[in-house]
């Protein structure tokens, strides 16, 4: 047979820009050198004009700029770009003629992964809280800084007047949804609810716009519009249960309807003339101030009870390392149902202490998986475990921390923006100030700067 791609060259881009993975290639000063169509996709960049580039311009957390460090590879690495979606990196060093020669890059997006494993958690939470008899024991800091918190939730739920509604703020991963649920299990163990009374979870937020959003919450009927079907909402499927308005302040377009429930514990369907009564505990969730996104009225009544969960960086020292034991017990307790294994972890001290020190924009769910990832980087594989082995000891040190998944503490980051920037002022380029940084004693690299220079440019 013939062979009708003379151009090998051209055969090969054409592989690789059929593949759903994202490939990266840089030289040893970290430009690019190549880039699949995925990866120009996923960076909403020009294919071509990504060429000559340095990768931060496009992706500023590259994993391959660890390579270009350690000239090394770095294996099934876990990030989360600057749009908030998660990839899965492997980057290897590239050498020509026996010289380190640059690096390649292979990724995938693994977001909806990453929201199937988030209701998995969901799942796991259930499980945990049918099992224990007192459901806010599983709460790390429930003598602690959770303390008045976990008051609150009781009362609010089996207070002698009746359940009430609540709001519950705080940052992302603070612990609302896992509050939220607490609640619904105490309303069922204490005959509140009925054994099998829904919880109905709404992520507010999820909705493309505020008419499928209402449409969803409060139903349709048939006067909607033409060829709208007769369809109850997630209110009435609440009915008798919680309903748990995640990222309620993007409710703000319906704020009458959300009123009226609560007031008269009667709904409308879009499009209907009939009210329907429903009887519900509702739980309002949001990372936002509520009291400065909904009306008064409507605050009000919500907030009958105001639960505000604190960020991670805000609980004790003590309090964080009982969250630290609590994952790592937690880790072990999987690895024995799993594998039927008995894993020792240690953790040395500088490891623990950087651990504990980060600081984590995602609060205890990222403080969670960077414990998670740093022992799954210091234990062997499944494929590697010797069959005899009934226990195994692994101690985990300081390198098997995913560093670019702890944030850079902001204070710290604030200081060497603003020095970048009068230094920017002062007519310096990239190189120079990061040299000049580097001098002060700050781990900055030059496309650290360059990056950070741009974005100054242009906010500003
Ligand atoms: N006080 C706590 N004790 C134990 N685990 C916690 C605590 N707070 C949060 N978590 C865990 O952290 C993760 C994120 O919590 P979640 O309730 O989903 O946060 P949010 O809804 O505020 O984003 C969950 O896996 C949850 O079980
Ligand atoms: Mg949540």
């Amino acid at each position: 047979m013939q062979d009708t791609f003379t151009d090998r060259e051209q055969l090969y881009q054409m592989i690789l820009d059929t593949q759903r993975e994202g490939v990266n290639v840089i030289d040893i000063n970290g430009n690019i050198i190549y880039a699949n169509k995925s990866s120009a996709i996923y960076a909403h960049a020009d294919q071509e004009g990504m060429i000559g580039k340095h990768i931060t311009e496009y992706y500023p957390r590259a994993v391959l700029l660890q390579v270009l460090k350690s000239k090394g590879p770095v294996r099934d690495f876990k990030t989360v770009h600057d749009d908030g979606r998660t990839f899965i990196v492997n980057a290897f060093p590239l050498f020509s003629a026996g010289n380190f020669a640059g690096g390649v890059a292979t990724f995938r997006d693994i977001t909806e992964i990453e929201e199937l494993s988030r209701q998995l958690e969901t799942l796991e939470m259930e499980l945990a809280f049918s099992q224990v008899e007192d459901v806010f024991e599983n709460f790390v800091g429930k003598g602690d800084s959770l303390e008045g918190v976990l008051e609150k939730a009781q009362r609010c739920i089996a207070a002698i007047g009746g359940p009430r509604h609540s709001v519950i703020t705080g940052e992302t991963g603070t612990g609302k949804t896992m509050l939220a649920k607490a609640m619904y299990y105490f309303a069922v163990k204490n005959g509140i609810v009925r054994p099998n009374a829904p919880f109905i979870e709404v992520n507010c937020g999820q909705f493309t716009n505020a008419d499928i959003a209402a449409m969803e919450i409060f139903g349709t009927d048939k006067g909607a519009f033409t060829g709208a079907a007769e369809k109850p909402g997630l209110v009435e499927l609440a009915n008798g249960g919680v309903l748990f308005l995640d990222e309620a302040h993007s409710l703000v377009q319906h704020q009458t309807m959300l009123l009226k429930l609560i007031e008269s514990g009667m709904v409308r369907r879009i499009g209907g003339r009939k009210d329907r009564e429903v009887e519900l505990i509702v739980i309002a969730a949001s990372s936002k101030n509520l009291k400065k996104e909904f009306v008064p009225e409507l605050y009000q009544r919500l907030a009958q009870y105001q639960i505000e969960l604190p960020p991670l960086a805000k609980r004790s020292l003590g309090e964080k390392q009982a969250l630290f034991d609590h994952f790592v017990i937690q880790y072990c307790e999987r690895v024995r149902i799993r594998q039927n294994l008995i894993l020792n972890v240690r953790f040395t001290e500088q490891s623990k202490e950087i651990i504990l020190n980060a600081h984590y924009e995602r609060n205890v769910r990222q403080f969670r998986d960077v414990i998670n990832a740093s022992i799954d980087a210091a234990a062997p594989l499944v494929n590697k475990l010797s069959r005899q082995l009934s226990e195994i000891n692994v101690v985990v040190h300081p390198n098997n921390i995913p560093v670019t998944i702890i944030d850079e503490e902001p204070v710290k980051a604030s200081q060497v923006d603003g020095m970048i920037q009068e230094l920017a002022e002062k007519g310096f380029g990239a190189r120079k100030i990061a040299t000049k940084l580097q001098s002060m004693g700050y781990a900055i690299e030059y496309y650290h700067v360059a990056y950070k220079l741009k974005r100054l440019r242009n906010s500003g």
